[in-house]
């Protein structure tokens, strides 16, 4: 339950990316020895993880205070990882490019995740193929074997993060050189191909469009900091410029906010970058915008719905593009239950400004569009009340506690009978 209406003032600090720690994880399949993995968020992904690793024979030491996770995957591991586990989170499906890599072998359910479209895996597959794995899919279950693994050139006709990642672990230990041309640039990618080098692997142009992976057979266990989440610091920033706050964001890569704070100073809230945090503070209506969701350095898909709610309130008519996932607008349909003007037809939505919403029981659908909800429920008159809170813990570590420390009300209730509330 969210009140509404209060600025968000003072200092947060974000957690460790989800979508780093999601691929770094099951990376750690690939070391000889033990690896320790530090700032990793306390977020239901990370948990899922954990157990699918210790289900399938890794020791793992998880001390949440601390962030870290220690995987030591050195004794044999079962190559088929838990149904009802897999299912539950989308990077399941890169245990399949990391056991292929070490066993040559691997049978992963076919992945859960976000709703937010159809989201095929053709490109993690053509990859995995072009290095020599026979993959298939037979009742649900993706499985991929080989006689050996040997590097390939891989065009990818669309710079997917999740194929990008999967080529990468899959090819570290493939005899020869592997290419991956038109990657994925994103700053969890460039995370997961430092991991690997510390690990002893040869990765190579992490951040561009073209990464090569020359094949070793060999690494070793390491020690690695995972980075800072963008999209956490991404949601706080809206947050603290939805309430017309003024709030410190610290431990943020200041690179990898570049197209959002561009959108909040267009809008004319006010950002300063720092070092390591960044300012945002707004006294005022935001001005309306155009967003088109991009891969990266572009305006990041994942924070298309949290920025969606604030722009329900700005001056003007503003217009999101989404061009990455063809279903990311279920929020919407929420935001006009709290008095929003917007329409949506495939993959734009045109949002009206008003003056402000009003509070109402809502349903997140996704994890981003929970994080919008909060948003639209942290300006909004009165109480909103959010269903499917759980969504919202796969990718947010203690999102609330962090709005508290700003000043937000806001409260996790357990409501055992929902009749009165949503029906
Ligand atoms: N695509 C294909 N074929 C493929 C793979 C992808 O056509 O084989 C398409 C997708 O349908 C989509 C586009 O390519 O239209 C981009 O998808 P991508 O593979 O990059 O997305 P992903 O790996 O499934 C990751 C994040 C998402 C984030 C996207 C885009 C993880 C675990 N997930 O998904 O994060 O939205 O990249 O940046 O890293 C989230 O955190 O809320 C989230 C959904």
């Amino acid at each position: 339950m969210v009140r509404g209406g209060r600025p968000l003032r003072g200092t947060v600090t974000v957690s460790g990316a989800k979508n780093a720690a999601v691929a770094l994880l099951p990376a750690t399949i690939l070391a000889r020895d033990a690896c320790v993995v530090d700032n990793l968020p306390e977020i239901q992904d990370v948990l899922l993880l954990r157990d699918i690793l210790s289900r399938m024979g890794a020791k793992v030491e998880y001390v949440p205070e601390e962030r870290r996770m220690t995987v030591d995957t050195s004794a044999d591991m079962t190559t088929g990882a838990t149904f009802g586990l897999v299912r539950r989170m989308r990077a399941s499906y890169y245990l399949l490019g990391a056991l292929l890599a070490r066993y040559g072998h691997a049978q992963i359910a076919l992945p859960g995740g976000c709703d937010i479209g159809q989201r095929p895996i053709d490109q993690h597959l053509k990859g995995l193929r072009a290095l020599g794995a026979e993959v298939e899919t037979e009742h649900g279950i993706l499985k991929a074997k080989t006689d050996g693994l040997r590097g390939a050139e891989v065009y990818l006709d669309v710079a997917s993060v999740g194929a990008t990642v999967n080529i990468m672990l899959a090819s570290v230990h493939a005899e020869g050189l592997t290419t991956i041309v038109n990657a994925a640039k994103e700053p969890h990618v460039v995370d997961l191909a430092n991991f690997l080098n510390c690990m002893g692997a040869s990765v190579k142009g992490a951040g561009t469009d073209v990464i090569r992976v020359r094949g070793k057979k060999d690494l070793h266990g390491t020690s690695y900091t995972i980075i800072p989440d963008q999209i956490e610091a991404g949601t706080l920033m809206i947050a603290a410029a939805a309430t017309r706050g003024d709030v410190v964001i610290q431990n943020v890569i200041s690179t990898h906010l570049e197209s959002i704070s561009a959108k909040l100073i267009e809008m004319g809230v006010h950002v300063d970058q720092g070092y390591d945090h960044v300012r945002v503070y707004s006294d005022k209506r935001p001005r309306h915008v155009t967003i088109k969701t991009l891969p990266y350095p572009g305006f990041p898909t994942d924070i298309q719905q949290p920025i969606s709610a604030l722009l329900c309130t700005a001056e003007g008519t503003s217009v999101i593009i989404e061009s990455i996932f063809e279903d990311r607008f279920k929020q919407v349909a929420e935001f006009c239950r709290m008095g929003a003007r917007v329409s949506v037809d495939n993959r734009v939505a045109v949002i009206e400004g008003v003056e402000k919403l009003t509070g109402a029981p809502v349903t997140a659908s996704d994890l981003r569009a929970g994080a919008a909800l909060i948003v639209a429920g942290l300006m909004a008159e009165g109480e909103t009340y959010i269903k499917n809170v759980k969504f919202i813990d796969r990718g947010y570590e203690r999102i609330e506690d962090k709005l508290i420390s700003l000043g937000a009300s806001i409260e996790r209730i357990e409501v055992e009978d929902e009749y009165g509330m949503y029906e």
